[in-house]
């Protein structure tokens, strides 16, 4: 199918740039040495009861402290009245907008904050800023009201898909084009719900054996969408050629990480990818089956797929090589999920990696706030909160959380290779020239006629510049 674009979705419940604003809140709020914060210092230095007391004054009762007397008088009730009005402002909005009275219910679970040690190398100190953000600003919740500085800080509409963004398809196929999954002819498995695989993934040099290594294990899997969205701007047509080899049914995205989250450490990685998943399945108005985030780098037995097809709201199981503690997994008591043991916990109250649960979309269309914010870290905290989740309703899987179906296993990222091998070789002499082609193409080595360490070529153990044995 050529390219198309799909209509953004309406009404606009929250935006990215909203979002961003919010990390940054925290950051200022954290650190307060920006222009804003020093601004808000000011105002309280004006106004605050506190102030007064610090500089040695005595609180203010009415009419009683000579520095509030006269003129004073006027400014000292006009500040009690905004301190009011401010407090109350902070109190309704905590209560309509913080994450905890976000879902439909309260699961009653506490946010232990444990020792901050973020998983994947994430920066400390930025995640202890965000929990305190998180805790300190209420208005920071991103799937529902958000307070815009682009609006003056007007608080938008709660209503409304949180989920606004162009999505570009650049080719898919609905259709299932294996004749046999493991043992049994396609059509054996006609009635099993469908299984949305989400996979974002990202230009580098090991994308492509990625994606090839996931592709053979998803092969095994009957009824299998695979959603893959790609974090680049344009499409890329070896990818498209890729994918439809494959005869999976399958979608493929462009879905860009927003230029003003490139810089950040961390970046939300795999963001705007499962952004673009959740909009093709709203626009496509999916409402069976079973959504699952599955990164391209991670490691999937396939009983993984028998367990979670059954999913009636959300499922949770082990992911194996999580963190410190190389795991993160429900505590399960009775089969029931109580609790959760993951090295991170961050105010999180789903601390859970993103292969370590799936949703059906039943249950998820129920939700039109359904959103995964740009905040490292948090993004399955804040998505499942989005969803409205209670512990209660959660299904252990994976024999009641004891067996470990996913491992998040990681692989190098290094830069793509470039070697310095004369263009005149790369004809039909020989085979590199072909296969130095296909490298590029996956992003993996480039041939140059001017960088890069020269390719050396050997023979009987003794090695020539490759002049030497191509010429
Ligand atoms: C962990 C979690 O397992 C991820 O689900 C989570 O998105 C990520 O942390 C995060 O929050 O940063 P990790 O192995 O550290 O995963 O991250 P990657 O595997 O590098 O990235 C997660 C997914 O996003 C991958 O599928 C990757 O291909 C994709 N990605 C990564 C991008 O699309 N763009 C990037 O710039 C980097
Ligand atoms: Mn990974």
């Amino acid at each position: 199918m050529p390219s198309a674009y799909y209509q953004p979705l309406e009404p606009q419940a929250s935006d990215d740039n909203d979002e961003r604003w919010a990390i940054e809140d925290d950051d200022e709020q954290s650190s307060g040495r920006t222009e804003r914060s020093s601004q808000y210092q000011h105002l309280h230095t004006r106004c605050y009861p506190q102030q007064l007391l610090a500089t040695g004054d005595q609180l203010p009762s009415m009419g009683m402290a000579p520095r509030l007397r006269g003129a004073g008088t006027c400014r000292r009730s006009y500040c009690i009245m905004l301190l009011l009005i401010v407090v109350g402002v902070c109190f309704v909005g905590y209560f309509f907008v913080s994450p905890q009275s976000a879902g439909r219910g309260d699961d009653g679970a506490e946010d232990a904050n444990g020792i901050y040690e973020p998983h994947n190398g994430k920066g400390k100190r930025r995640h202890l800023k965000l929990i305190l953000g998180m805790q300190m600003i209420p208005h920071d919740h991103p799937f529902k009201a958000t307070i815009s500085k682009r609006n003056h800080g007007r608080i938008h509409s709660t209503t409304g898909h949180a989920l606004n963004e162009p999505l570009h398809i650049c080719s898919e196929s609905p259709e299932d084009r294996r004749v046999y999954i493991q043992d049994k002819p396609r059509s054996a498995y006609a009635q099993l719900p469908v299984i949305y695989f989400v996979t974002p993934t990202y230009p580098r040099r090991e994308q492509i054996p990625e994606l090839k290594r996931l592709a053979y294990t998803l092969l095994h899997v009957p009824r299998l969408y695979w959603l893959v969205a790609n974090d680049q701007e344009r499409c890329d047509t070896f990818l498209d050629t890729l994918l439809s080899g494959f005869g999976i049914p399958y979608a493929h995205m462009a879905s860009p990480m927003p230029s003003e989250f490139r810089k950040s450490k961390p970046a939300p990685r795999g963001v705007a990818n499962r952004r673009a998943a959740l909009q093709w399945l709203h626009q496509q108005n999916i409402t069976n089956g079973v959504l699952y985030f599955g990164d391209d780098d991670n490691t999937y037995d396939l009983r993984l797929f028998s367990e979670i097809r059954q999913t009636q709201r959300v499922s949770m199981f082990p992911v194996g090589l999580i963190a410190e503690y190389a795991v993160s997994v429900p505590v399960v008591r009775d089969g029931k999920v109580v609790a959760f043991l993951d090295s991170w916990v961050a105010g999180r109250r789903w601390p859970v990696d993103m292969a370590g649960f799936a949703v059906s979309l039943a249950y998820m269309s129920q939700y039109p706030n359904v959103n995964m914010p740009y905040k490292p870290g948090y993004e399955e905290d804040l998505f499942l909160r989005s969803i409205g989740l209670r512990i209660d309703q959660i299904e252990p899987k994976g024999a009641n959380c004891t067996e470990i179906l996913v491992w998040h296993t990681q692989t190098k990222n290094k830069k793509s290779a470039v070697v310095r091998l004369n263009s005149e070789f790369l004809d039909g002499r020989s085979n590199l020239g072909a296969l130095f082609q296909s490298l590029k193409l996956m992003g993996v080595a480039s041939a140059s006629d001017t960088e890069g360490p020269v390719a050396m070529i050997s023979k009987n153990g003794k090695s020539k510049s490759h002049s030497f044995i191509l010429s």
